[in-house]
């Protein structure tokens, strides 16, 4: 009896002990959310694709362990896909529809957004940005110290020179650097993605838990192409390293990617030695679909998607993406549920402060929260995603269950092939061992989170889009400014290879509507043309905040203005 009570009381103490020790330490908490995106990275660059030419170990160790996203949608370049991230609208509703953002034009992701960073802020995030931002900053008021960013560390404009830091854009030319609002001068010579890795490594290693949860948005400059003088630039050690790629530009482009691969391995690597990767939510994203076979100069692969970055194809806007957190519920898994990028806006409002904190979002957001339907794997709210409408260069697009419409093309139809290559796809060709041996991959060991090599081979597989060889209806799709609109069954013809739009007339019909519809939302571009303000050489050669203090008495330091002056 007496042994019986003091067995009771033992219990109930340890159950006590227990009790706080887990309040203590997990209860009220939020995740730590560590965004990672990849610039200008193709849907077949990633190892999980199928394809093993490029060894990306750590970025597939999350995968295999997380969720990879297999219909995740993104916008098809970089300004419009990265205002959706922010604000979680499409691009056509914020005016970033038609191409870049130019870093000479005097405009930006307006100012009355609220975005990402200072939602998060509000349930007491410290956020900070590693790498480019390419959504103003004419006035210092749109870069992202002003936009609910603690630091930053990177570029402001679209690309860069990864060594010497500067960006040529039409026939200007000024270094594009920064700390905060300060020129990085002293960071000259240092590789952009080390630098980028650098600060994030940083800011994981100096974050104090205790005055709240984290928000790190890495965004890289890899793999985006550089100045045309030298237009992939990256260490001679890592290029031998991808020694087994014959085509000398694709092997630089691999290298890298492979570079950009290390930095998600020691950002994992920070996270575990400063016991917050047991509380993250990682996301690793493209931006866009890959520049393929020198387009921009690059050498990205969608294979077997069609067409490139800036297309409306699938090579365009079906990005390489995932989710990794040991708080979904059904990792392991490889996604079905479609999701677009303005999704990550509630959805990780969602994750960081419950149902609740979507009451808060603004009017007019055109992301959906898939959190629940991501952690329970259940149907996605999702049905529909525009791609884009663009009418200054006549194209549109839009995708609603199964079926997509596509109307008119880019590039005057230059860019609407299949562009290899489909890489190394025997399966016995992919090092297994690499994975568990990469810092991602042993962190991941640690927490007992990385599956069997067995299970990553059904998810590699089970993530390798395939093309139908042939198809009994449907014509090739001949899309031009003017030409009738391609209808596609996405689900049945990833590659978009059997326009249906005679067989299918009332569908067609239904998805032009759709369209039709998106269209009387659309906000007129924002595009301007380049201020003679902003040229380098007023600003000692570099690219700067030239809306906020520009005197027409000011010389510049040489050559003859009267070229940019004139346009
Ligand atoms: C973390 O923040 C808390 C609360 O502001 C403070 O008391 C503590 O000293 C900080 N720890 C470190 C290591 O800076
Ligand atoms: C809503 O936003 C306010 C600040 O604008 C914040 O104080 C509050 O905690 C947020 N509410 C929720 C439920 O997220
Ligand atoms: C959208 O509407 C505008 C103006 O009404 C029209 O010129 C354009 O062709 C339409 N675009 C699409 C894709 O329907
Ligand atoms: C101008 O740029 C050079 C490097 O190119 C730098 O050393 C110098 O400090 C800059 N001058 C000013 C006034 O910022």
């Amino acid at each position: 009896m007496r042994m019986q009570l003091w067995g009771l009381l033992f219990l109930v103490l340890t159950n006590i002990v227990h009790g706080e020790e887990v309040a203590g330490s997990t209860a009220p908490t939020k995740p730590n959310i560590i965004f990672i995106l990849a610039d200008d990275l193709g849907f077949n660059d990633v190892g999980f694709h199928g394809s093993a030419q490029i060894p990306t170990p750590n970025i597939d160790a999350l995968a295999y362990s997380g969720i990879i996203l297999n219909r995740y949608y993104v916008n098809p370049i970089c300004t419009p896909s990265r205002s959706a991230l922010m604000t979680g609208k499409y691009p056509i509703h914020t005016g970033m529809q038609h191409t870049v953002l130019y870093a000479a034009e005097p405009r930006g992701l307006p100012l009355k957004e609220k975005i990402l960073p200072q939602y998060l802020n509000d349930l007491g995030y410290a956020s900070h940005i590693a790498g480019k931002w390419h959504l103003g900053h004419w006035k210092l008021e749109y870069t992202p110290l002003y936009r609910g960013f603690r630091s930053h560390v990177g570029f402001w404009s679209g690309h860069h020179d990864y060594n010497d830091h500067t960006a040529f854009e039409h026939n200007l030319w000024g270094l594009d650097m920064r700390n905060g609002a300060d020129v990085a001068y002293d960071l000259h010579g240092k590789y952009t993605t080390d630098v980028i890795t650098e600060h994030s490594v940083k800011v994981i290693a100096s974050h104090n838990a205790t005055e709240g949860p984290l928000f790190l948005y890495v965004a890289h400059a890899a793999c985006h192409s550089s100045n045309p003088y030298n237009p992939l630039p990256v260490p001679d050690e890592d290029v031998m390293k991808m020694g087994h790629i014959l085509h000398y530009k694709r092997r630089k482009y691999a290298a890298m990617v492979s570079k950009m691969d290390e930095s998600v391995g020691q950002i994992v690597d920070q996270l575990r030695k400063s016991n917050l990767l047991e509380n993250s939510i990682i996301i690793f994203s493209s931006d866009n679909g890959g520049p393929a076979q020198g387009f921009n100069l690059n050498f990205a692969s969608n294979y077997p998607l069609k067409g490139v970055k800036n297309t409306l194809w699938e090579g365009g806007v079906r990005a390489a993406g995932l989710i990794w957190s040991p708080l979904l519920k059904k990792r392991e898994r490889v996604a079905d549920q479609t999701m677009h990028i303005s999704d990550w806006l509630p959805t990780l409002l969602e994750a960081a402060g419950g149902p609740s904190a979507l009451a808060n979002l603004s009017q007019g957001l055109d992301g959906q929260s898939i959190w629940q339907a991501l952690t329970h794997d259940e149907a996605s709210p999702r049905r529909t995603v525009l791609h884009n409408i663009d009418d200054i260069w006549g194209s549109a697009a839009v995708t609603v269950g199964d079926w997509k419409v596509v109307k008119g093309t880019n590039y005057k139809g230059g860019w609407d092939g299949w562009y290899g290559p489909a890489g190394e796809r025997n399966p016995h060709a992919y090092d297994w061992q690499l994975v568990a041996k990469s810092p991602a991959g042993k962190a991941l060991v640690a927490l007992k989170m990385l599956p069997s090599q067995a299970d990553q081979q059904r998810l590699r597989e089970a993530a390798t889009v395939v093309c139908q060889g042939q198809s009994s209806q449907g014509s090739s799709c001949k899309a031009t400014a003017f030409s009738a609109p391609c209808l596609f069954h996405i689900r049945d013809d990833p590659c978009e290879q059997f326009n249906l739009a005679e067989q299918y007339p009332e569908v067609l019909r239904d998805l032009m509507a759709e369209l039709a519809r998106f269209n009387s939302t659309v906000v007129p571009p924002s595009n301007k043309p380049a201020d003679p303000r902003a040229d380098p050489r007023y600003w000692n050669f570099t690219w700067t905040n030239f809306g906020d203090s520009f005197h027409y008495d000011k010389e510049p330091i040489i050559g003859d203005l009267s070229l940019v002056l004139k346009n």
